[in-house]
């Protein structure tokens, strides 16, 4: 597996690859990789013939009041997991090698990103397109896996490849949870166990409100109540909680089956989780 650190090795490579016909997807990730990783990688192999994981914790979509200076690292380890998935590179740029001390430039999605954690965040969706962009230049991909788990990034960074005419295929893959539910997060490590155990109450949440679409509640207020109250009870204070349509992100009166998802995001002693469900 090859290991770089530089744009323009990657981007040779990426290029290298193309021309002896075989077709390139790409993972991008800010390390610290978990089981939900590593099923992206799982996924992007069965599109493409060759995978680059790109692991880059992004300051443009930290705010300063944010965990980048906190968030969790673990290079060497990452580098043996994404081998051992059978990717065929890992692009590790440091800061620099992505941002010119003096870059002026922004990619910036204007509506699907203004709600929910948009709202919450102002510039992180700012900084997630353009580090997205920049990766599509570099790596030049066919293909680009990213998680159900960030339902809103997915949609911005659909909508931004529609727009600016990336001739690059999105892929969503399905979040994977924890045994007892929870979904995995590289912040997960942040929770204490307690907070853990309470954790699960949003997950909970989220199957009971299935459970109810999949009775025939089709009322999104109703749902939402009942996901208020069961996060809360456990001390998760909902920052947005909402039924939503799955390609417009517009919030929903009436679930729409195969149409809607629900959207959570909860805080707890300044931990900030969210997690989602397709309806
Ligand atoms: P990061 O949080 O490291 O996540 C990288 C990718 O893994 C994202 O597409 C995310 O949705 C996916 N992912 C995380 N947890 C998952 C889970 N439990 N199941 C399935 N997929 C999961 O998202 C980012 O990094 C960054 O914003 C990035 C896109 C790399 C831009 O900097």
């Amino acid at each position: 597996m090859n290991v770089f650190t530089t744009s323009a090795e990657v981007h040779a490579w990426s290029i290298a690859q193309k021309r002896a016909g075989r077709t390139v997807a790409l993972v991008p990730t800010m390390g610290y990789l978990h089981e939900g990783h590593l099923s992206l990688i799982r996924e992007a192999r069965k599109h493409c013939d060759c995978v680059i994981v790109s692991i880059f914790v992004n300051p443009t979509q930290f705010a300063p009041n944010e965990d980048y200076d906190a968030y969790p690292h673990k290079e060497d380890d990452d580098i043996a997991l994404c081998e051992a998935e059978g990717a065929a590179a890992v692009f590790l740029p440091n800061a620099d090698e992505m941002y010119p001390r003096d870059a002026s430039t922004w990619v910036e999605e204007t509506v699907l990103a203004k709600g929910y954690c948009g709202a919450q965040r102002p510039i992180h969706f700012r900084g997630v397109c353009t580090v997205v962009a920049k990766l599509f230049n570099i790596a030049a991909p066919d293909v680009a896996v990213f998680g159900q788990k960030d339902f809103q990034q997915v949609a911005v960074i659909r909508r931004m490849v529609r727009d600016l005419n990336f001739p690059i295929e999105i892929i969503r893959a399905p979040i994977i949870r924890d045994e007892d539910g929870l979904a995995k997060s590289s912040r997960n490590t942040y929770l204490t166990a307690d907070m853990r155990k309470r954790a699960l109450s949003l997950s909970r949440a989220l199957f009971a409100a299935k459970a109810a679409v999949d009775a025939g509640e089709r009322n999104a207020a109703a749902l939402e109540a009942t996901i208020r109250e069961t996060v809360t009870a456990e001390g998760w204070l909902p920052d947005y909680v909402n039924v939503i349509d799955t390609e417009t992100l517009t919030p929903l009166q009436e679930v729409l089956p195969g149409a809607s998802a629900i959207l959570l995001a909860c805080r707890c002693e300044g931990i900030r989780l969210i997690d989602n469900i397709l309806l």
